[in-house]
């Protein structure tokens, strides 16, 4: 069995006193009886403080993105190093904001991959089409591309470490989020990629939704059988919402 996870990716979102209440009304009201792994991932600034006001709770601590260098003159860059000495367990590499509005390259993104595991970390490698990639019917083509180019370049070791973030570009902060149906399609052919290289990494790889996940359409999606979770964004700011998602992945609830 898969452990459910639900990150919140509080994006370009939050201040220090923010924070602190939602992080507060998050640790209140998580259930030990759930069975899930729950994660933040506020913006680079904010790791540190984050990471103290965690300290005894099971919440663990993502950030939203890490340089591809380990080190060296790369000004207003952050390393996976320094991100896993702040407290931090896990990355997001690859997410749909950092490929279409900062350029971010396929290469790129296998390159960060491979950074945050050498840091000792957990990359979170988001996918996802467009609308027009899929209107066009090229969903497939477009997962598969971005999926073997961080396959290629990594090794099985590294590979395990990973957890994959399905987010179809067009459900991200828009209301439309893809049907339980829809997502588990994407989600078999994801399995289905790893599979081709490793029955025992597909089997344990988990494969989160993201895009528009709310406390209302959450347990539909997390019923789907390779559905292990969600990448939230906006409702990740909104403790009772979240906190619904969390109980939904958890198999209970609210
Ligand atoms: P929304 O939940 O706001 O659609 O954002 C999804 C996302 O991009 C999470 O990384």
């Amino acid at each position: 069995m898969r452990r459910p996870l639900v990150a919140g990716n509080w994006k370009l979102h939050g201040s220090r006193a923010s924070n602190a209440s939602l992080l507060g009304a998050i640790r209140a009201g998580l259930q030990s009886s759930w069975h899930l792994d729950v994660m933040v991932c506020p913006p680079f600034v904010y790791l540190a403080e984050t990471a103290a006001a965690l300290q005894g709770s099971p919440v663990i601590l993502g950030a939203q993105d890490a340089s591809a260098e380990a080190q060296g003159a790369f000004t207003g860059e952050v390393s996976a190093s320094m991100l896993r000495d702040v407290g931090c367990s896990h990355v997001l590499v690859g997410h749909s904001e950092r490929r279409t509005l900062f350029g971010e390259s396929d290469e790129l993104v296998a390159r960060k991959f491979r950074t945050v595991v050498a840091a000792g970390l957990s990359p979170v490698l988001c996918v996802g089409e467009t609308l027009q990639q899929r209107q066009a019917g090229a969903t497939e083509a477009v997962i598969r591309q971005q999926l073997d180019a961080v396959l290629a370049a990594v090794s099985d070791e590294d590979l395990a470490r990973g957890i994959i973030a399905y987010e179809p570009v067009w459900a991200i902060g828009t209301g439309h989020t893809a049907s339980p149906e829809q997502a588990q399609e994407v989600h078999a052919v994801i399995r289905r990629t790893v599979l081709a290289r490793s029955a025992r990494i597909a089997g344990e790889l988990r494969i989160l939704y993201g895009g528009s996940v709310k406390g209302a359409n959450a347990q539909a999606l997390f019923a789907m059988p390779d559905i292990d979770g969600g990448l939230v964004g906006g409702a990740s700011l909104d403790a009772a919402d979240f906190l619904k998602i969390c109980s939904a992945a958890a198999g209970t609830t609210q």
